[in-house]
């Protein structure tokens, strides 16, 4: 299976969102990362429920939704009804953090959680195998265009092992700083899907810039 690849629109031009949409619509992307923040959980504020039903009157592609605000539980039902595929809730953000991932699953969508990069892999131990993913931050959540942590090669590695002792099928995603220069680094970690917002909106060809993500391959050491 080749890498699943969503495009953050964090980095688009959020006066003229219709475009971007309809570039990732037009591309070998997969999915579209819809970054929501409160400026609680993170520093930022981005947008919220209006601008994501906005996207999905455009988007041909799965909303992937990742929710960056504190009790995320109270707004699932509100961003299923505005087109979200897939929600990520962050394992810092949930105190019960199992009954949330019942409740997305109820709601039909996929259920993923969401680790910062001090999170260790472990505490997700007993929750994996009812996670269709897990989004690896590698970068403090709350912008686009950081640095990406290293660390996190480490910490896929790690929830690769996790995810096959418990015979899971659980998606490793991966979030911040993702460019053609880790990709093939992170898939051979076990990432399978790329998130991406700077490097695919700062390239002069956003769509080629999707497909070089695209066309990665897990990168053996010789
Ligand atoms: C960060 C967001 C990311 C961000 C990625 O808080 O969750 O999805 O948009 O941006 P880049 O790819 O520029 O690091
Ligand atoms: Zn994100």
């Amino acid at each position: 299976m080749s890498v699943i690849v969503a495009p953050s629109i964090l980095s688009a031009d959020l006066a003229n969102l219709q475009p971007a949409i309809e570039m990732i619509n037009d591309s070998s992307a997969d999915w579209i990362h819809v970054d929501v923040m409160d400026g609680v959980f993170v520093p930022n504020i981005s947008f919220g429920m209006p601008v994501c039903q906005a996207i999905n009157q455009h988007a041909k592609k799965p909303l992937d939704v990742h929710l960056m605000i504190v009790q995320p539980e109270k707004y699932l039902k509100e961003f299923q009804k505005v087109g979200a595929h897939s929600i990520s809730v962050h394992y810092e953000a949930c105190i019960h953090l199992h009954r949330t991932i019942q409740e997305i699953k109820a709601l039909g969508c996929k259920a993923s959680v969401a680790l910062n990069p001090h999170t260790p892999v472990h505490l997700l131990e007993d929750i994996l195998p009812e996670l269709d993913m897990v989004c690896m931050m590698s970068v403090n959540p709350g912008y686009s265009g950081q640095k990406f942590i290293p660390h996190t090669y480490q910490k896929v590695t790690a929830l690769k092992a996790l995810i096959q002792q418990k015979g899971a099928k659980t998606l490793i995603e991966v979030d911040g700083g993702v460019s053609n220069q880790n990709a093939s680094e992170l898939l051979k970690a076990g990432a399978d899907v790329l998130v991406s917002a700077s490097y695919i909106f700062g390239a002069t060809d956003p769509k080629a810039a999707i497909h070089e993500l695209k066309k990665s391959t897990p990168s053996y050491q010789v």
